[in-house]
């Protein structure tokens, strides 16, 4: 028995986007709960260039949005909408001194169980920066991913692990010793993830740059989990030649590791 279908608008580790339209019409033919998980990509629907990316989250019954991702205001202010106002009912706290059965009180719906003055942090990003401003930022994000995912094609030593579709892009660096190869073994793929790894430890070490990593299930890649590098794009000062000097100083760093590379897939 299926009671509700889960689309994410703009998934952690990629940014991938479910293909909301036919996952709300499904939920609509069942008659089950429809809800989206727009934590990250639920700001697309302020710019109107990426909006269109959002197509289909209008179905939800619920949707997850956490501003302090990409709204630009300190972390812990996250929301779910509701589409039917009532649906706020269906889970509440209550206590004899305060959100009493059948109060007014809004808290018995917040896990808080107040009503956090942090919003206000929200409401004054959307007044000052507005609609318009919050757009540019969005919008600058995803150009700076897909510039950057440019940038990683066309050398060699790095793969790009899908395109873009927000400001998260995933890639990964490959030994000199196994470019040039349309796919990769088991071994190698485990090879290529022990020195991204490796990689991305130094480089925060170093503290010159900083990318974050993850681990994706790909089906390209023996359906094996893979270790990639994760770019958020976010800082609306950050440069096309940041970016440049990122993968620069990831490359500098792949040659120091080099020789421990040999020895690894020996
Ligand atoms: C897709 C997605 N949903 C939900 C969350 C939860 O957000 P938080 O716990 O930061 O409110 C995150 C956090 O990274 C996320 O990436």
């Amino acid at each position: 028995l299926a009671i509700a279908i889960f689309g994410t608008a703009g998934t952690t580790e990629t940014g991938t986007i479910d293909p909301l339209e036919e996952m709300g019409r499904i939920a609509a033919r069942h008659r089950i709960h429809f809800h989206v998980d727009a934590a990250w990509g639920g700001a697309l629907i302020f710019s109107d260039k990426y909006r269109r990316l959002l197509d289909g989250i209008h179905h939800a019954d619920t949707i997850t949005l956490c501003p302090h991702k990409q709204l630009y205001v300190p972390q812990g202010i996250s929301l779910c909408l509701f589409k039917d106002s009532q649906s706020v009912h269906a889970s509440s706290v209550h206590s004899s001194y305060q959100g009493r059965h059948g109060s007014f009180d809004f808290g018995q719906y917040t896990l808080e169980g107040s009503r956090p003055a942090i919003f206000l942090c929200l409401h004054a990003m959307l007044c000052i920066v507005s609609k318009r401003g919050i757009g540019a930022l969005v919008e600058g994000g995803i150009e700076k991913a897909r510039f950057m995912a440019d940038v990683i094609e066309e050398h060699p030593a790095f793969q790009l692990i899908g395109a873009p579709e927000i400001n998260i892009l995933n890639y990964r660096y490959v030994p000199r010793h196994l470019r040039h190869k349309s796919s990769h073994s088991l071994e190698e793929n485990r090879v290529i993830s022990e020195v991204v790894t490796r990689i991305q430890e130094r480089q925060f070490l170093r503290g010159k740059t900083f990318v974050s990593r993850t681990e994706i299930l790909s089906a390209r890649h023996c359906d094996e989990r893979i270790t990639v590098f994760r770019v958020v794009i976010a800082n609306p000062l950050t440069t096309h030649q940041d970016l440049r000097d990122t993968l620069a100083d990831q490359l500098e760093i792949a040659a120091e590791t080099e020789t421990h590379v040999e020895r690894v897939s020996s």
